[in-house]
């Protein structure tokens, strides 16, 4: 492959701007898997950067070289920054995040801590990620009756069916910025404003447009939020985060309790299980602070470039792929207003599987979800990485 970045070859391809050109020839070197890759895979993980490396050996190089000492002189406070990158990205304020391992373990926590009493309901989407609803379908035998909502087109699910079944027994409505399979955006201010009017609360999946679409989470009027460094953020596996609404957490009496989620753990105090009055405490046991500090790399690359940048970039290119894919006979499966498509593309695929190992083994990285073949671009990615995708996946078809 050659490394020389072709923008804007193709006459028919959205025209490139400096400052997107810029972005791949200013941060793919710091990704090595472009070396001998073509990477476009990131709503799966996001590529491993170098800066991700480097915090990572100096973790290790401080736990060989201080022992314990380096929780109490340097890791604590470098959970405190974590803590506030992620919350930067969402534009949320000190005290509203809390660190989760996974965005299982932090709907659980919200799970745990609602009370379904008066409100059983609870109100999901049919292609919202299936771990969402499982949180909620578990648990029938306490009563919570969860509705699984419909999409009418299977690429979206419109304000008017969320309208129609959000009622005054609500508790809580819970769905994704973007959809994992369509990738279209979902209007979460309208949903929060929906939800509200009827007295529930709205918990926002992020964790597929944190890092590639704006989000404002105050703004939004959201409760929760839940996101973490897997994807868009750059940060691997291990470390996820949950936003509560500030004021919020206080509310909330209910639900596991930990030593981190106390305001003074370090007191020892067996006695005195008053939460923390912020989101940390949802925190449950210490954080797994190896994972935390690689995602630092990542979400300082993600800061660097800005939310804004990255998205106008990743429209670019999302628009070329799908051009692209159609010119060459597929069928991307996306909504029709590009304002409200993101950089996940799925491609009908009739043997997705298939042609997802065929590509890997022509160096092209991507993944596949029943009946699709799904590509990711993110700004770290060139329209010559669409180009020599859709050739390679063209060319699979035809030897199949
Ligand atoms: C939108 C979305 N939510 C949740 C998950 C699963 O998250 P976790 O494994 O951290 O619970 C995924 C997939 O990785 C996802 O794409």
């Amino acid at each position: 492959m050659s490394s020389s970045l072709m923008e804007g070859k193709d006459k028919s391809a959205p025209e490139a701007t400096a400052t997107s050109v810029d972005l791949a020839a200013r941060y793919r070197a710091e990704f090595p898997i472009f070396e001998n890759r073509i990477y476009l895979n990131s709503n799966s993980l996001g590529a491993l950067g170098r800066r991700s490396l480097e915090a990572r050996r100096r973790f290790e190089r401080e736990w060989i070289e201080r022992g314990a000492s380096a929780w109490y002189d340097l890791w604590l406070d470098r959970l405190d920054e974590v803590r506030a990158a992620f919350g930067r990205t969402i534009g949320a304020p000190r005290g509203s995040i809390a660190l989760v391992p996974s965005i299982s373990a932090g709907l659980t926590m919200v799970a745990d801590a609602l009370d379904f009493g008066e409100r059983p309901r609870v109100v999901v989407g049919e292609l919202d990620f299936p771990t969402v609803a499982y949180q909620f379908l578990g648990r029938r035998d306490r009563g919570v009756e969860t509705v699984v909502l419909p999409s009418p087109d299977g690429l979206e699910i419109p304000l008017e069916a969320w309208e129609e079944v959000v009622d005054d027994r609500t508790a809580l409505v819970a769905t994704s910025h973007v959809f994992f399979t369509t990738g279209a955006i979902q209007d979460v201010a309208a949903l929060a404003r929906l939800a509200h009017d009827r007295g529930a609360l709205l918990l926002v999946d992020a964790y597929q447009s944190n890092g590639q679409v704006p989000i404002d989470a105050r703004a939004m009027g959201v409760d929760f939020l839940l996101s973490g460094g897997l994807k868009w953020l750059l940060g691997g596996p291990g470390i996820a985060y949950l936003y509560a609404r500030p004021g919020l957490s206080e509310r909330l009496a209910g639900g596991p309790l930990s030593w981190f989620g106390v305001p003074e753990p370090f007191a020892f105090d067996p006695r005195d299980a008053t939460p923390r009055s912020d989101a940390r405490r949802f925190e449950l046991g210490t954080p797994a602070a190896g994972a935390a500090f690689t995602a630092l790399g990542g979400l300082e690359v993600i800061e660097e470039i800005g939310i804004p940048a990255i998205r106008a970039r990743n429209a670019l290119l999302t628009e070329d792929l799908i051009s692209r894919l159609r010119r060459a006979g597929f069928h991307p499966r996306v909504v029709a207003d590009p304002e409200r498509r993101s950089a996940i593309v799925p491609v009908h695929h009739s043997r997705p599987e298939a042609a997802v190992d065929q590509l890997a083994r022509n160096g092209v990285i991507v993944d596949h979800r029943p009946g699709l073949v799904r590509f990711s671009p993110h700004f770290y990615n060139t329209i010559e990485d669409n180009m020599l995708a859709v050739e390679r996946l063209a060319q699979v078809r035809e030897t199949s």
